[in-house]
């Protein structure tokens, strides 16, 4: 129980490592969340301050996600829970990751939108399915240059792919879990809903169709 409770701290914490806003801090003197969108994420960073800094940020955002839930394998080798219930913990570990990129301990709980954090938690679950998004997710914002619709997209892709025969999982909780994070990530985007509808989303400026 005290791993259990020891992984669980960890996972949030290192969800809440807000490095946004941290690498603005830091390498530019700037505070991410006073500009463009004020989010504290890798689009915003992009966006921002560029290329190098967002692809550092997005890179470590996937990592939080990933390493948090892979920590739901040392519960395993300490024999803190049953081989059957590892998926159960990596959802937990992984939400609880993407709680703390959202709700960061360490900026007064004010943080992201939970998509790269959220990425990393699904490569570490379902890599095949993980990857098949983020391509939904290039797709999408090469068509429509909207990083927050491709966001939202891929992040809706995740449960219905796994509807499929070919990736259905032993546990179902693994969809309903998808669906109820997808809800999360329509809540973290409702501005950028809104701005969709009356046409006010900033556009990416994509030059040759690299990643975000
Ligand atoms: O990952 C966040 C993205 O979907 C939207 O970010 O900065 O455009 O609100 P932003």
């Amino acid at each position: 129980i005290l791993l259990i409770a020891i992984m669980f701290i960890a996972a949030y914490l290192i969800g809440s490592i807000s490095t946004a806003v941290w690498v603005g801090q830091a390498y530019y003197g700037v505070d991410i969340r006073q500009h463009g969108s004020g989010n504290s994420g890798a689009t915003n960073t992009f966006r921002v301050l560029g290329k190098k800094p967002g692809t550092a940020v997005m890179l470590i955002d996937i990592f939080k996600g990933w390493t948090a839930t892979s920590l739901a394998g040392f519960l395993i080798i300490f024999n803190a829970i049953e081989p059957d219930k590892l998926v159960v913990f990596q959802l937990i570990l992984g939400a609880l990751a993407v709680i703390g990129h959202i709700f960061p301990v360490y900026e007064n709980f004010k943080g992201g939108k939970g998509v790269a954090t959220l990425l990393g938690m699904m490569l570490a679950i379902q890599t095949e399915v993980a990857l098949m998004c983020m391509v939904i997710f290039i797709v999408v914002l090469l068509t429509s240059k909207y990083v927050s619709l491709g966001s939202m997209i891929a992040a809706l892709s995740f449960p219905i792919l796994l509807l499929l025969p070919r990736f259905q999982p032993d546990n179902p909780i693994l969809i309903i879990f998808g669906f109820i994070i997808f809800a999360v990530v329509v809540l973290t985007h409702r501005k950028n809903i809104n701005r969709l509808l009356q046409g006010e989303e900033s556009k990416a400026n994509i030059k040759l169709g690299r990643k975000r």
